[in-house]
C-alpha cells in the first residue's frame, strides 16, 4: 500500500486499518486548496455512483445548499473531494462536473490495477463557482466508461462537498453576480460540447452588466489527444498513417464573430499517455484537474449591454492553410458577471481593437534518409481597449492584452522509430481596469516527449517525458493571484503482449506553489516501479502528517496505452 497525505489524519488512520492490502494510492502533484483553517465546515454527499458501463448515461442528482454553515452564498470557502477506486483493466477515461450547466471541473481517472486496484482522492477549490452553488440545480457528473471484452475496470467514485462558514477573520468569499454558460445547456449529460465544428450560442446579459470575465475548458479527444504530435499536412505524403493539421491548436473565444481572446492550451497526458507504467501512482501533471484559461472580455460590454442576443462562439484552430482540425476537442465556457448597483444601461465604446482572426504561424522542415524534421511556429498579439460608464456614473478604462508564443520540433527519425517532439507554449496575458491588474496570466509549458520504437511492430518502445507547467496566474479579480512552477521528468518500457502487457517506469516532480495570501506548498516526489522513493512536503499548506512508503505489490493490468498518431492497441 502506498500512502499519500492529505493532511487529513482520517486519510491516515483509515488506510493504517488496512496494513495488509496494497491497494495503489494514485495521485496528481498539487498544492492542497487555501482554505480558511479553523473554520466550521459542512459536508455533503453530492453523488456516489460506480461507473461500469456508463456511455451516455452520466450521473444526474438534484443539488441543494446546505445551511448549516451560515446564511446560504456567506462562504467562505468551497472545495470537492473526489474519491474514487478500481481493479482492473480500464482505459482512462474523460470526466466532466457540470453544476447548473456550468461545466466546474474537469478530470480524467487512472488507469487501474488489477488485484487490491487503485484510490485516488482530488481536493478541488471551487470557491470560484459559490454563485452556482448558493442555489439548488442539477448537478452532473459525466464518465463515459466501456465495459468490454478486454475492459472490466469500474469506477466507483464518491463526490463530497465541503462549505467552509465564514467569520470576521475569513470574510465571505467575493463572487460574481452572476455565470452563464457557454454551453450545451443539456440537463442529463456533462455540458461539454464536441468541436469541430464551431459552437455558438446565444446570451442575452443584463443590461446594468459592467464587467464579464470568460472560463475557457479544453480538451484534445480522439484525433486530437496528441494533437502536439500531429503532422504538418505539407509531411504527410513522407509519414504515410501519420495524423494530419500540424501541431499547432489555439482555443478561440468570438464575440458576434469577432476573436475576443485566445488560449494556447497545456497538453494535458492522460494516465494511458503512451507508456501507462510512467504515470503510476503519480499522474501526468493536470490529469485530475485540467488547467483552464481566462479572458477578460470586459471590452465587449459596451457591445453586449443593448438587451439583445450576442453570439459566443467556441472552437479551435491549426496552423494549416484551412485552420481546421481533426475531430475532435472538448469545450465549454462560463461567464463571471458583474452587475452596476444602479439598473441602468451600461453605455461606453470600444476605443481600439487589434486581434487577427488568426494566429500568425510558419510550418518549416526537411524530409530525407529516413528522417522527417518539422518545425512548426506560432504567435499572436491581441490588444483591445474599452472605456465603460456604468449606470451609476463609474468610469472604467479597460486595456486587455495577450502576447503569445508557439513553437513544435518534430524529430521523426529511423524510418519512424524515432518520434520525438520539443514543444513550448509561453506568453502573456493582462488586462487593466483603471490601471489595476485584474487578470494577469504569465505561463511557459515546455513539453519533451521522446518515443524510441525498439522494432517497426512498433510493441515494445520507451519514452521519457519532461514537461513542465509554469504560470503567474491571476484568473479573475475575485481569485487568489498564485505562481505555479512544476516539472516532471518521466520515463518508461511498454511491451505490448497478448498476454498481458509489461512495462515499468519512473516519475520525478518538482512542485512549488506560492499565492498572494502568503500560502505555500512545496513538494519534491519521485516514484519507481509503482513505488515512492522520495516525498518531500513543506510550505504553510503542506499536511502535518508525515508520510510513509510501504512497498506496493502490482499484478496483472499494466494499463491500456494511448498512443499518438492513431495507432490502435488491440485489447487485451
Ligand atoms: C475525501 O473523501 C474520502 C472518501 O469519502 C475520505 O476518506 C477522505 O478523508 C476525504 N479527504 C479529504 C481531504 O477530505
Ligand atoms: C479485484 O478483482 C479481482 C478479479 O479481477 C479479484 O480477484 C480481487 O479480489 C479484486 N480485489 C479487490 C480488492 O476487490
Ligand atoms: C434544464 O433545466 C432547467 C432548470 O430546470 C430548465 O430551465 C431548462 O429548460 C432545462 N434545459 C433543457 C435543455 O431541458
Ligand atoms: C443567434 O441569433 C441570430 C439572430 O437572431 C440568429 O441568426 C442565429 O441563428 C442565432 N444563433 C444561434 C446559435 O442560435
Ligand atoms: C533531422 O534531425 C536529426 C536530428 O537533429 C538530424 O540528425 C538529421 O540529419 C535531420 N534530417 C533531416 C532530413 O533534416
Ligand atoms: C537510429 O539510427 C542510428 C544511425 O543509423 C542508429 O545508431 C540507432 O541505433 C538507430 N536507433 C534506433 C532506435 O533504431
Ligand atoms: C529527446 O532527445 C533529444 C535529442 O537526443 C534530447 O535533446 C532531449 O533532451 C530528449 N528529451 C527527452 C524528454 O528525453
Ligand atoms: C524497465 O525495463 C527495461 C526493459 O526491460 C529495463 O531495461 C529497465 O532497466 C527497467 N527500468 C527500471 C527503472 O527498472
Ligand atoms: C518497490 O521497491 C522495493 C524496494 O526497493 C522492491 O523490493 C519492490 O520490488 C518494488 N516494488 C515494485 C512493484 O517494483
Amino acid at each position: 500500500m502506498r500512502f499519500q497525505a492529505f493532511g487529513s489524519s482520517l486519510l491516515c488512520a483509515l488506510y493504517a486499518g488496512l496494513a495488509v492490502a496494497t491497494v495503489l494510492v494514485d495521485f496528481q502533484v498539487a498544492q492542497p486548496p487555501p482554505i480558511p483553517k479553523n473554520t466550521k465546515q459542512c459536508t455533503i454527499q453530492i453523488l456516489q455512483r460506480d461507473f461500469a458501463f456508463s456511455f451516455g448515461m452520466s450521473e444526474v442528482v438534484q443539488f441543494q445548499p446546505p445551511t448549516d454553515c451560515g446564511p446560504v452564498g456567506s462562504w467562505a470557502a468551497i472545495t470537492l473531494n473526489f474519491t474514487v477506486t478500481s481493479n482492473g483493466t480500464q482505459f482512462d477515461r474523460l470526466g466532466i462536473f457540470t453544476f447548473q450547466n456550468v461545466e466546474i471541473w474537469r478530470t480524467s481517472t487512472p488507469e487501474p490495477t488489477r488485484g487490491d486496484g487503485i484510490i485516488w482522492t482530488y481536493v478541488k477549490d471551487v470557491t470560484r463557482y459559490t454563485p452556482l452553488f448558493a442555489k439548488p440545480g442539477i448537478f452532473i457528473l459525466q464518465l463515459d466508461n466501456l465495459i468490454e471484452t478486454g475492459l472490466d475496470g469500474i469506477y466507483s467514485t464518491v463526490l463530497h462537498a465541503t462549505f467552509h462558514a465564514s467569520s470576521l477573520v475569513h470574510p465571505p468569499t467575493p463572487k460574481a453576480d452572476l455565470i452563464v454558460p457557454i454551453s450545451s445547456l443539456a440537463n442529463d449529460t456533462g455540458n461539454d460540447v464536441s468541436v469541430p465544428p464551431t459552437f455558438s450560442l446565444n446570451v442575452t446579459l443584463p443590461q446594468n452588466t459592467v464587467k464579464i470575465f470568460a472560463e475557457l475548458y479544453a480538451s484534445g479527444n480522439g484525433q486530437e489527444e496528441f494533437w502536439y504530435f500531429n503532422t504538418a499536412n505539407e509531411f504527410l505524403p513522407d509519414l504515410p498513417g501519420f495524423l494530419g493539421q500540424g501541431p499547432f491548436r489555439e482555443v478561440r473565444l468570438l464575440v458576434d464573430g469577432k476573436v475576443a481572446g485566445v488560449a494556447y492550451p497545456y497538453a494535458t497526458i492522460f494516465t494511458g499517455g503512451i507508456v501507462p507504467t510512467a504515470w503510476r501512482p503519480i499522474t501526468s501533471y493536470g490529469a485530475l484537474d485540467l488547467p483552464t484559461y481566462f479572458i477578460d472580455i470586459t471590452p465587449f460590454v459596451p457591445l453586449l449591454t443593448d438587451g439583445k442576443p450576442h453570439a459566443f462562439s467556441l472552437d479551435v484552430t491549426s496552423a494549416e492553410d484551412d485552420h481546421t482540425i481533426l475531430q475532435n476537442w472538448f469545450l465549454s465556457a462560463a461567464l463571471q458577471v458583474f452587475l452596476d448597483k444602479s439598473l441602468k444601461p451600461t453605455t461606453g465604446k470600444m476605443t481600439l481593437y487589434s486581434a487577427d482572426p488568426f494566429s500568425k504561424t510558419s510550418t518549416t522542415g526537411s524530409a530525407g534518409g529516413g528522417d522527417v524534421n518539422i518545425t512548426v511556429a506560432a504567435t499572436r498579439k491581441i490588444h483591445i481597449e474599452s472605456t465603460i460608464v456604468s449606470g451609476s456614473g463609474q468610469v472604467n478604462h479597460v486595456v486587455f492584452t495577450q502576447d503569445l508564443r508557439y513553437n513544435n520540433v518534430q524529430n521523426i527519425l529511423n524510418n519512424t522509430l524515432i518520434q520525438n517532439v520539443l514543444q513550448t507554449s509561453s506568453g502573456s496575458v493582462s488586462s487593466t481596469h483603471n490601471g489595476v491588474s485584474v487578470v494577469v496570466d504569465k505561463f511557459s509549458y515546455p513539453l519533451g516527449i521522446n518515443i524510441t520504437n525498439f522494432d517497426p511492430s512498433g510493441n515494445s518502445f520507451m519514452s521519457t517525458f519532461d514537461h513542465s507547467y509554469n504560470r503567474d496566474l491571476l484568473p479573475l479579480p475575485i481569485v487568489l493571484r498564485s505562481q505555479i512552477v512544476e516539472r516532471q521528468k518521466a520515463s518508461g518500457f511498454f511491451f505490448i503482449n497478448p498476454n498481458g502487457n509489461t512495462g515499468n517506469g519512473t516519475s520525478n516532480n518538482q512542485f512549488s506553489y506560492i499565492d498572494a495570501a502568503g500560502n505555500t506548498f512545496f513538494r519534491t516526489v519521485n516514484a519507481a516501479l509503482n513505488n515512492i522513493t522520495f516525498d518531500q512536503q513543506s510550505g504553510t499548506l503542506a499536511p502535518t502528517s508525515t508520510p510513509h512508503f510501504p512497498f506496493a505489490k502490482i499484478t496483472g493490468s499494466q494499463g491500456k496505452p494511448r498512443l499518438p498518431n492513431g495507432r490502435v492497441i488491440p485489447d487485451v
